[in-house]
């Protein structure tokens, strides 16, 4: 079995941090969200990975390298718009060379991993098999309509969904996809859908079977998401513990700390995670909040938040929370009077103040 990840889109929902960056570069737990999808088909023992790329190719080419780092071998396929992920199927084709593959869509974060799905997908030799979960809000996602043991329909982002059972981002293929794919039209949306494709294998009776994931899952395309997916990260972290910390600093909780950090009479109640050469003075940091490389946090408080490499904060009075912040950004007071704010900030950036 061979993986297919794919990584193109354009990120729309976390602009302005996406002009400058693949969503799927976006850490969670100071890790990039692709990485976790890597390493959960490396662990389910995928050894050729091939990575859908569009206009951010060069970043996750930077990223990604050629796999050796997991011990994989990576290769790219281009894709040259987003046309849809039944599309990036058709064009890794001749990648697969007859192989059964997983497709995995580099946003998607699943906790328990997909190995048994795998093996399940191995025993049966269905001809697709889809995972699925329980959402509150089906209309985002597709949508699955069962009998019993059988898929009898899938729609795409259904404005009045049959059920709450979502699509999740992980998919089982035998070759029998790509007549599905060359098969259907574009969608409202003008992208060839994946679950059309699949609905195009169940209406030519061909065997797609289903899983329902007890765990957690996300589509991490927003803030929200990405937030919640960072404390679920947080959550499985062990306190370790490389940088410096003054004595009249306290760690509490479960808190990884970098290289070369430090943190000088400041409070960091974990989970937290802080990455390498960064400096926390006369702050405090609070639960789920990771802090990238680089960073320097002086006289403030963050909670619940991730910050991206090389950011500074400096001197914010108010508690900043359920915050992303890009890389090389700065937040600090006005030193001169009058008192006021002053913003030099991207486009689609969002910022609420007291
Ligand atoms: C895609 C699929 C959708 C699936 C979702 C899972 O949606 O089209 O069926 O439920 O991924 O993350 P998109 O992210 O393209 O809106």
């Amino acid at each position: 079995m061979k993986g297919l990840i794919l990584s193109g889109g354009k990120g729309t929902r976390l602009r302005p941090i996406t002009f400058t960056s693949a969503k799927q570069l976006v850490p969670v737990g100071n890790k990039p969200i692709l990485f976790y999808g890597i390493e959960a088909l490396v662990a389910s023992g995928i050894k050729e990975i091939g990575i859908i790329v569009g206009d951010t190719h060069k970043d996750i080419k930077a990223a990604v390298g050629d796999g050796s780092k997991w011990n994989i071998k990576v290769t790219y396929i281009q894709q040259d718009a987003p046309r849809g992920l039944a599309h990036a199927v058709m064009i890794a084709e001749d990648f697969m060379d007859g192989n059964d593959f997983v497709m995995y869509l580099g946003d998607n974060m699943i906790m328990s991993g997909v190995q048994e799905f795998i093996e399940g997908f191995n025993k049966a030799k269905p001809d697709a098999s889809i995972l699925l979960a329980h959402v509150p809000n089906p209309s985002s996602f597709g949508v699955a309509e069962l009998d019993g043991e059988k898929v009898v329909k899938l729609v795409e982002k259904p404005k009045e969904p049959k059920s709450d059972l979502a699509l999740v981002g992980v998919y089982l293929f035998s070759n029998e996809i790509f007549k599905a794919v060359k098969s259907i039209e574009p969608s409202p949306r003008n992208e060839l859908e994946i679950t059309d494709a699949i609905q195009w294998l169940i209406e030519n009776s061909y065997n797609v079977s289903f899983t329902i994931i007890k765990g957690w899952w996300k589509d991490t395309g927003k803030l929200n998401d990405m937030l919640e997916a960072n404390r679920m990260v947080l959550d499985t972290i062990q306190t370790e513990i490389k940088g410096s910390i003054s004595e009249d600093s306290e760690i509490h909780g479960r808190v990884r700390i970098a290289d070369n950090v430090e943190v000088k009479n400041s409070i960091i109640r974990g989970p937290v995670v802080i990455g390498e050469g960064t400096k926390i003075i006369n702050s405090y940091i609070g639960p789920y909040t990771s802090i990238s490389e680089g960073c320097y946090i002086n006289e403030s408080e963050i909670e619940h938040s991730i910050i991206l490499q090389n950011s500074r904060i400096d001197s914010i009075e108010t508690r900043i929370e359920g915050s992303l912040l890009g890389k090389n950004v700065k937040v600090s007071k006005s030193k001169s009077k009058p008192r006021s704010n002053r913003f030099m900030v991207g486009d689609n950036s969002e910022i609420i103040i007291l």
